[in-house]
């Protein structure tokens, strides 16, 4: 898969920009706020159709515009797409592939694969059991159709699970009502069970190979899925059957895949814990760049990769080892310099939301 071009409108702070990419590395260099990380974001809003960063989606529409548009060129394995993102300050935003406006995000699915790393992604290893989640949910729902369609139901029926614990009814009615939802809180959680361990397992041996490039051998990375649910669907009711009473008092359910998360080690030692900031980085750069082949896999084409101010985090080595690891990826990569004569590259530089 390769980004060819992109055209944007009124897109944050670009009027009218249409920047051309090399099939390998792109350096996109420039001065703080000049629209670097707002290149990132138009490129992987059409790779999930959403922001990374904006709340409220309408706020990427220039300050002083109504309408925006993103418009990105993609040469496929076979044949070539354009997908294109409308917004309007006043309606829904259109997403159409080849012309043909979309009814559901979901449809974007494999027209243009993409990974997007940033230093907020320190997160992944730093922060709450729900970021990991959101990471294997992220990369399931970008290869995995039926995937979407499980967790959206999982969660409706937890929502309604939990709405109806907190109804005033005598125990025995409420074993019943919520033996409904417990059936089909179990159908699914045990596929999304199967699906994230299997992520976990295909992904584990691909973040260890990139962990050991960049640390050039020092560190050896350990990832691991960690779940309380149960594998078969009747093991699971039994569970959640099991905790009502527990449920039942603290007004949601405390049994399921919801609770998943991923366990991170650097050689053998919790890094969530005890790892250093720069170890906890390289993890999470490690993860990301595994994504890159889990999609491979699954989708028979290479993704992009999108690379925001990552440099600046890293030391001389790790840096010089991530771009050479990169190689073979398009790979779009902000930065204030890039002094590598050695390294082939693209430069495109940003000035005020505009190509230089
Ligand atoms: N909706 C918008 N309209 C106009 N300018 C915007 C909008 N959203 C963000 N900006 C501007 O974009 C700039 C930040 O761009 P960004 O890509 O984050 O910079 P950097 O090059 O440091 O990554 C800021 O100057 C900000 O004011
Ligand atoms: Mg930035």
């Amino acid at each position: 898969m390769e980004l060819e071009k992109i055209e944007l409108q009124n897109f944050r702070n670009y009027k009218n920009a249409t920047i051309t990419f090399d099939d390998g590395l792109n350096v996109i260099c420039g001065q703080n706020a000049q629209g670097k990380t707002n290149l990132l974001e138009a490129i992987y809003f059409c790779v999930v159709g959403k922001s990374f960063r904006a709340s409220r989606e309408k706020e990427v529409i220039n300050m002083q515009k109504d309408i925006a548009k993103i418009k990105v060129y993609i040469k496929k394995n076979v044949g070539k797409s354009i997908i294109e993102m409308l917004f309007s300050k006043k309606e829904k935003k259109t997403v159409k592939i080849d012309g043909i406006p979309i009814k559901r995000i979901s449809q974007l699915l494999g027209e243009f694969n993409g990974v997007f790393f940033s230093p907020d992604e320190l997160k992944l290893i730093k922060d709450s059991p729900e970021d990991r989640r959101r990471f294997m949910d992220i990369d399931l729902s970008q290869t995995t159709k039926q995937y979407i369609y499980l967790l959206s139901r999982y969660n409706e029926v937890l929502a309604s699970r939990n709405k109806q614990l907190k109804q005033n009814l005598k125990l025995a009615d409420m074993k019943n009502i919520l033996s409904i939802w417990d059936d089909q809180l179990a159908t699914y959680a045990q596929k999304i069970k199967r699906y994230r361990q299997n992520f976990v397992l295909n992904l584990a041996p691909y973040a260890q190979k990139a962990h050991a490039y960049i640390t050039d051998g020092k560190e050896q990375l350990g990832v691991e899925y960690v779940s309380i649910a149960e594998n078969t669907k009747e093991e699971i009711i039994k569970k959640l059957e099991q905790s009502i009473e527990k449920d039942l008092a603290l007004g949601y359910t405390t049994y399921g895949v919801h609770r998943d998360d991923i366990k991170v080690t650097v050689n053998g030692i919790d890094v969530r814990t005890y790892g250093s900031q720069g170890q906890q980085r390289t993890c999470a750069l490690s993860l990301k760049l595994a994504e890159l082949n889990i999609i491979e896999d699954i989708t028979h084409t290479r993704p992009v990769l999108l690379l925001d101010d990552v440099l600046s985090e890293l030391d001389e080595s790790r840096k010089k080892r991530l771009l050479d690891f990169v190689k073979g990826t398009q790979t779009f990569i902000t930065c204030t310099e890039f002094d590598y004569p050695d390294i082939k590259c693209k430069k495109i530089i940003i000035q005020n939301g505009d190509v230089k």
